[in-house]
């Protein structure tokens, strides 16, 4: 956040006493008085600060009297100082604070009883608290509403002039959407430009303003805040696991809220890390999905008339009837299941528990493995580590980031606003790596636009210039000088002038960026989805080790390499073992030890005969014939993979394919069991989040129709399969799993991960380090490169059965470029072009992009119409066999 705190990780600002209402006090010298205030306990009215940026001081509320002055001073706006004395009570005080509320109110409309913030409002409370029952000369401001926005609307007879959703969008969102303009008048809120609000909607204008200025478009008129029932609940889209409030009348989510609200703004000023409690778009905003006309409410059987709705008994004994004599036929190896790791951590445990207790198969998976896998596995095998590094605090607190490949204010919006509170508060450098100018690149110190695909040859690139210009620390290498040598080794063929050619970067850019992470005392490295999911993603978090380890970044405070992770709970399916390569932990598999540990805790035998196969490996064996039978919970394979994948036709040759999805996906249409399970708004449970919290999942209200808990469908498959599982809540699981994992549910607060390099650089890294940085050599056939995205406003595919969010961000069905290319093509944005590749054709609309680098083509990854994604390749990690289909090259001809 852009507040500037007095106390800051490298300067600690002077302890001071002072007197407040007669009693001493001691405080930070020069934080916001209103803060030293606010610290004792006392609350004093205040309607336009708010602790997550500067003071504004427009409102004059927060009046105490400063003695030596003769009249009030406005608490937010003046500094603490040694031996200041205050009184912060007193008739003066209250008539002064009187006389602020009745000149809001003399130009307010008074139209509480049809305002969303009636019994919500600050001048209510306020008018209220200082008995202001009459107001003499009135005047009406009768501005039209301004409904433009998408989201919001703006009342502006409303608006107290407070400037909290300019001041957090431009100092904490660093978007700056909006400003004041003086319109018939009066001072008015409106976006840029007086024009339409098109913005991030993050909301968090909506949230801070202390009246109903501001409102929500999709619940505006529908409530009363007491008519609604609120349920604190973790949000279901990203890794960042925000938590939220569902606020539902009956079984519709009227609105999400959070704990981000003028009500919130008693924050500690002096440690701003912690996170502002705010949202992004997909979690205020997308949450029509939940009571979706779409869902599913009833199993559905095949039968020769399609898919028939099917009384549940019936189609849990089918398919646990056809799992059993798939079982008893071909065995449990010709059995697979894969989940998403958008289910609970108990959904997760319950089902590899299923497959590998009950039915006996290693055969399991999760959709952490289209990347998050590669950073867990490259961190253990590494480091012993299975998760990112450094708290939220940390990331705010750093001097140095580098971002990689991760367009983190699209994939991560909240955990972004850390970095953009590094900037901001703590001027911290960083530098961004990617393919697009992207919004992090935009504010970032070194934005390094590469080419796309290259960011693995930045990373090299930087490892070898450490090297080169002796910026390595002495301490962390000379305890590996076996290791530094096979390094320095690998590196001798690596050229700095090749890695600028196929980056697109000069060298002294790489070389400058190299210097400010090394030199840095706290650094940090953040991968995302530009590393992860595209080729030699495991590689290129093994260098990102390197860098680390090479500049001492590996185990100093606040220094370590982190992800930001797309799906809520992929840290949550690794923990709980869904992955043949793990067991809950997440421990090794292989180890005959540790599987010895859950043998005895499960009382059975562990399939432990041939390796389990991963996701690529299950589809890969569903085309042999070999897998029979297969689970899918939450998971799309379909829509999700490329043509080239064939997964329809791997599906097809199935005995028995189960989908469990709140939705009749493209893959469900296949099914023969389809089961209705309900989404997180009707769970209860909890999820992991990317830094390793794990918190609550709450159900706002029971399972719509006759749709159910995952874990409660996978019970009954267990039991139909002749397990005898009596689980009856989640807490029954938890304790399962307590037992397994000890600490595991020490909610809310991460255990401390600690880098354990030894065993590595000491051993397989010296032969596997020439392999990290050999340059692979893929045929790039075609001219242009082809890249499929994440958007701000969608998640995998969830989002896009979401109408709150399909308004914002619908399919524009367009390819987005550089208008340099759309030029040299000769067309006009909007206009269609054929996009080739090795996979196919297809014709498709333009969109004009600046922030597109040229050469380079891309489209959302949420839509397949048109099929984009088929046109994509596939390559398999040899390591971690997570697949690669993000990008391709590709031919463009207008058409
Ligand atoms: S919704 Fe967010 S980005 Fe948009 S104006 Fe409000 S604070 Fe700024
Ligand atoms: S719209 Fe709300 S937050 Fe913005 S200035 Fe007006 S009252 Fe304050
Ligand atoms: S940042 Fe992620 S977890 Fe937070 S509200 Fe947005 S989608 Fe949900
Ligand atoms: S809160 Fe201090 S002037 Fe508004």
């Amino acid at each position: 956040m852009a507040l500037k705190p007095v106390t800051t990780p490298d300067v600690e600002a002077a302890t001071i006493e002072l007197t407040l209402d007669g009693e001493k006090v001691t405080a930070k010298a020069g934080v916001s008085l209103y803060d030293v205030i606010s610290s004792t306990g006392k609350i004093i009215p205040a309607m336009c600060y708010h602790y997550t940026f500067d003071p504004f001081g427009s409102c004059g509320m927060c009046l105490v009297m400063q003695e030596g002055k003769r009249a009030p001073v406005r608490s937010c706006t003046a500094k603490a100082a040694a031996g200041m004395v205050i009184r912060t009570e007193g008739e003066d005080l209250f008539l002064a604070r009187k006389k602020g509320v009745t000149k809001h109110l003399s130009v307010h409309p008074l139209d509480c009883p049809v305002c969303d913030a009636d019994g919500h409002c600050e001048l209510q409370d306020n008018a209220f608290l200082h008995g202001v029952t009459h107001i003499d000369n009135a005047k009406q401001k009768n501005i039209p509403e301004d409904t433009r926005s998408l989201v919001l609307d703006f009342n502006m007879n409303r608006c107290i002039a407070c400037g909290e959703c300019i001041n957090i969008c431009k100092d904490v969102q660093r978007i700056d959407a909006l400003q004041f303009i003086k319109k018939g008048g009066f001072t008015q809120v409106v976006a840029k430009g007086d024009q339409a609000l098109d913005c991030e909607f993050c909301g968090d204008c909506l949230a801070v303003c202390p009246v109903g200025a501001i409102t929500n478009k999709y619940s505006k008129y529908v409530y009363k805040p007491w008519q609604l029932r609120k349920t604190t609940t973790t949000c279901n889209y990203c890794g960042d696991g925000c938590q939220m409030i569902l606020e539902t009348k009956d079984t519709q989510v009227v609105r999400v809220t959070s704990s981000l609200s003028w009500k919130n703004k008693w924050g500690d000023r002096l440690d701003t890390a912690n996170g502002h409690g705010g949202l992004c778009v997909r979690g205020r905003f997308g949450f029509q999905f939940i009571t979706n006309e779409a869902r599913l409410t009833h199993p559905l059987v095949r039968t020769p008339a399609g898919l028939t709705p099917s009384p549940w008994m019936d189609a849990l004994d089918l398919a646990a009837g056809r799992l059993a004599y798939v079982k008893a036929t071909y065995g449990s190896q010709a059995i697979a299941g894969l989940i998403t790791a958008r289910c609970t951590n108990e959904d997760l445990y319950v089902f590899q528990k299923l497959m590998r207790v009950v039915i006996g198969t290693n055969h399991v998976d999760s959709s952490a493995r289209y990347g998050h896998i590669n950073f867990v596995q490259a961190m253990k095998h590494a480091l012993g580590l299975g998760r990112m590094m450094n708290s939220s605090q940390d990331l705010t607190k750093a001097k140095a980031i580098l971002v990689v490949g991760a367009n983190i204010t699209e994939t991560n919006p909240v955990a972004s606003v850390r970095v953009k509170a590094a900037i901001g508060t703590y001027k911290a450098q960083v530098i961004v790596v990617d393919s697009l100018q992207t919004p992090i690149a935009k504010l970032a110190s070194h934005p390094m636009m590469v080419k796309p695909g290259s960011e693995g040859m930045f990373i090299t690139g930087m490892v070898k210039s450490v090297i080169q210009q002796d910026l390595v620390d002495e301490d962390a290498t000379t305890q590996y000088p076996q290791a530094f040598a096979a390094l320095k080794n690998a590196m001798a063929t690596v050229s700095l002038a090749d890695i600028a050619e196929q980056t697109g970067i000069p060298v002294a850019h790489i070389q400058e960026t190299a210097c400010i992470f090394a030199e840095s005392p706290r650094s940090i490295i953040l991968c995302g989805e530009g590393v992860l999911r595209q080729a030699d993603g495991y590689r290129q978090v093994l260098n990102l080790i390197d860098l680390a380890w090479v500049t001492g970044k590996l185990d100093k405070t606040g220094c370590g390499i982190n992800t930001f992770i797309e799906e809520a709970n992929e840290q949550g399916a690794v923990d709980m073992g869904v992955a043949p390569e793990f067991l809950p932990g997440p421990v090794s598999y292989d180890d005959p030890s540790i599987r010895q540990k859950f043998q005895s805790e499960w009382k059975t035998q562990l399939p432990c005969t041939a390796p389990g196969a991963d996701l690529m490996n299950i589809l890969k064996r569903c085309h042999s014939g070999e897998i029979k039978a297969l689970y899918l919970v939450g998971e799309n394979p379909v829509s999700t993979l490329p043509a080239s994948c064939e997964v329809t036709a791997a599906l097809s040759k199935l005995d028995v394919l189960i989908c469990q999805d709140p939705f009749l996906t493209e893959t469900g249409k296949l099914a023969h069991v389809v089961f209705p399970a309900c989404t997180f708004a009707e769970k209860d449970g909890t999820v992991t989040n990317q830094e390793g919290k794990v918190q609550y999942v709450r159900p706002a209200f029971d399972p719509l129709g006759e749709s159910a808990r995952d874990w409660h469908i996978m019970m009954g498959i267990a039991n139909g399969l002749g397990a005898s599982w009596d689980y009856e809540t989640t807490h029954d699981i938890q304790k399962e799993i307590r037992k397994l994992l000890p600490g595991y549910y020490n909610l809310g607060r991460p255990q401390k991960v600690e880098a354990r390099p030894k065993e590595y650089l000491q051993g397989p890294y010296l032969t596997e380090v020439a392999d990290h940085y050999a340059v692979s050599n893929r045929s790039l056939r075609r001219p242009f490169r082809l890249k499929l995205i994440p958007l701000l406003y969608h998640s995998g595919k969830l989002s896009t059965q979401d109408s709150g969010l399909l308004a914002i961000a619908p399919n524009a069905k367009s390819l987005s470029l550089h208008p340099d290319d759309l030029k040299k093509l000769g067309v006009q944005s909007g206009d269609h072009v054929r996009l080739t590749t090795d996979q196919g054709s297809l014709e498709i609309g333009t969109q004009s992009d600046v922030f597109v680098l040229p050469g380079s083509y891309v489209v959302p990854e949420h839509f397949n119409d048109p099929p984009v994604k088929d046109l994509m390749g596939m390559e398999i990690d040899p390591h971690t066999h997570v697949p690669y289909f993000k990008l391709t090259s590709v031919t463009v001809e207008p058409v």
